[in-house]
């Protein structure tokens, strides 16, 4: 087993430049082409492993021995400066380890399961009529992104979590700074204050006046601190609308160069899988899941050291021939509505998959088939734009007209 480099230390993230918009930047897809570890560098300058295979990409999200945990002081970090400026002692739970993480993840657990998510069907529905009713009225021309793909997402969770959806311009443009990497150390301690701030006002409100949703009943908990309430609040609202916003309009994108698989979401039986086919193809959390090895472990060839940097990329493991691909199936790198991508680790693996992944598909199989049924000419209106800057990829606009 080896620690030494074999192949060239690829610098982090990597930036999308030309070549199809639909696939992770290539140096990801190269670097996995040589082997399923290689070296890469964060922009602090500190070396970290690059984790591309499937199986290995597995491994290192559930196995104990990689820590979540930001704290740590070799967490790799892909925004310069960070560690100094930004990490505080109360992370929520996305970067904590177990027991703390399970401990809070257990508190707002209930309020995703299928069970609960199935129940909000009809109200998930109802947002995603009103939207496309409001989207089409008296007009032929929209940007799917800022009329339909932003706001249902939007809506479901300030539903559930009880933050009026009127403020949703204000913490909107905060996450967004909170997600780009190209923003400065200042902007994104500005931006985290902000919504932070945001939280722990409408946190105190709730516990005075509690009503029926996710805030309130956290807000009336006694072994949470306000702290913890609002940056459990922070996680919920970002990861609740950015990446499904993304998902909806990358996977119109992508349809509309498509359209003879457009059917596929007609059927509800296969509307579930051809779901997944677009969460595997997509994997929108580009730059990987970062974690910090807590011992020396053996992984794909190379010995990983205690005490050193992990990125595990969903991107290239989603791409994998042996796992996804298969006779009478397009490669891994094209859409295919009817393969089986069940096993796709687009909402990562382990103890911190993801919370909200049961409200997401049922957000996702609603949103796209009401548009693609309700609009069945639609097609794309002028020049899309992608999100290129983002931790999560997705799009800047995608005009339409139907
Ligand atoms: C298509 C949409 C979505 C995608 C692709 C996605 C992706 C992910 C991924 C990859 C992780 C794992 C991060 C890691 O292990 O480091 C994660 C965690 C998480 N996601 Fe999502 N997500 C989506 C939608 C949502 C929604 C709608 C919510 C709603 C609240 C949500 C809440 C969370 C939370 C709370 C975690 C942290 C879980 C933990 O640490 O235990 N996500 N998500």
């Amino acid at each position: 087993m080896t620690t030494t480099p074999t192949t060239p230390v690829l610098p982090l993230p990597a930036r999308h430049s030309g070549g199809c918009p639909f696939d992770p930047p290539p140096p990801y897809s190269e670097a996995a082409a040589t082997g399923p570890v290689t070296r890469a560098k964060l922009p602090d300058g500190d070396l970290c492993w690059m984790v591309t295979g499937f199986a290995e990409v597995r491994t290192v999200l559930s196995d104990r021995r990689f820590s979540a945990d930001i704290r740590h002081p070799a967490f790799p970090l892909l925004v310069a400066g960070a560690r100094e400026e930004l990490i505080t002692d109360n992370p929520d739970f996305l970067r904590l380890d177990d027991p703390e993480h399970a401990r809070q993840r257990r508190m707002v657990t209930g309020e995703f399961l299928v069970k609960r998510v199935e129940a909000l069907r009809p109200e998930i529905q109802r947002i995603v009529d009103e939207a496309l009713d409001r989207m089409t009225a008296g007009r032929t021309t929209a940007d799917l992104v800022t009329d339909f793909a932003l706001p249902v997402p939007s809506l479901v969770i300030c539903l559930l979590l009880g933050v009026p959806y009127e403020d949703h311009d204000r913490f909107q443009s905060l996450s967004r700074t909170m997600l780009n990497r190209e923003s400065t150390v200042e902007q994104l301690r500005e931006a985290q204050e902000g919504v932070l701030g945001y939280l722990r006002d409408l946190t105190a409100r709730k516990r005075a006046q509690p009503e029926d949703d996710v805030l309130s009943r956290l807000a009336a908990r006694d072994d949470l601190t306000p702290e913890d309430v609002a940056a459990m609040g922070v996680l919920l609202l970002v990861a609740g609308h950015e990446t499904t916003a993304n998902m909806i309009s990358l996977s119109t994108a992508l349809l509309l160069e498509h359209p003879e698989q457009i059917p596929g979401l007609a059927d509800p039986a296969t509307l579930p899988g051809a779901v997944e086919e677009l969460l595997r193809l997509l994997t929108i959390v580009h730059t990987g899941l970062p974690r910090v090895a807590l011992e020396d472990v053996e992984l794909g060839g190379v010995t990983v050291r205690a005490g050193e940097g992990v990125m595990a990329m969903l991107s290239t493991a989603n791409r994998d021939e042996a796992v996804f691909g298969g006779a009478g199936h397009r490669a891994t790198d094209e859409l295919d509505l009817y393969r089986d991508a069940r096993r796709q680790l687009a909402f990562g693996f382990g103890v911190h998959q993801c919370l909200g992944q049961p409200l997401a598909r049922a957000e996702l199989q609603i949103a796209l088939e009401t548009l693609f049924r309700r609009l069945p000419g639609l097609r794309p209106a002028g020049e899309r734009e992608f999100r290129t800057e983002s931790f999560i990829y997705g799009m800047r606009s995608l005009p339409v007209t139907w």
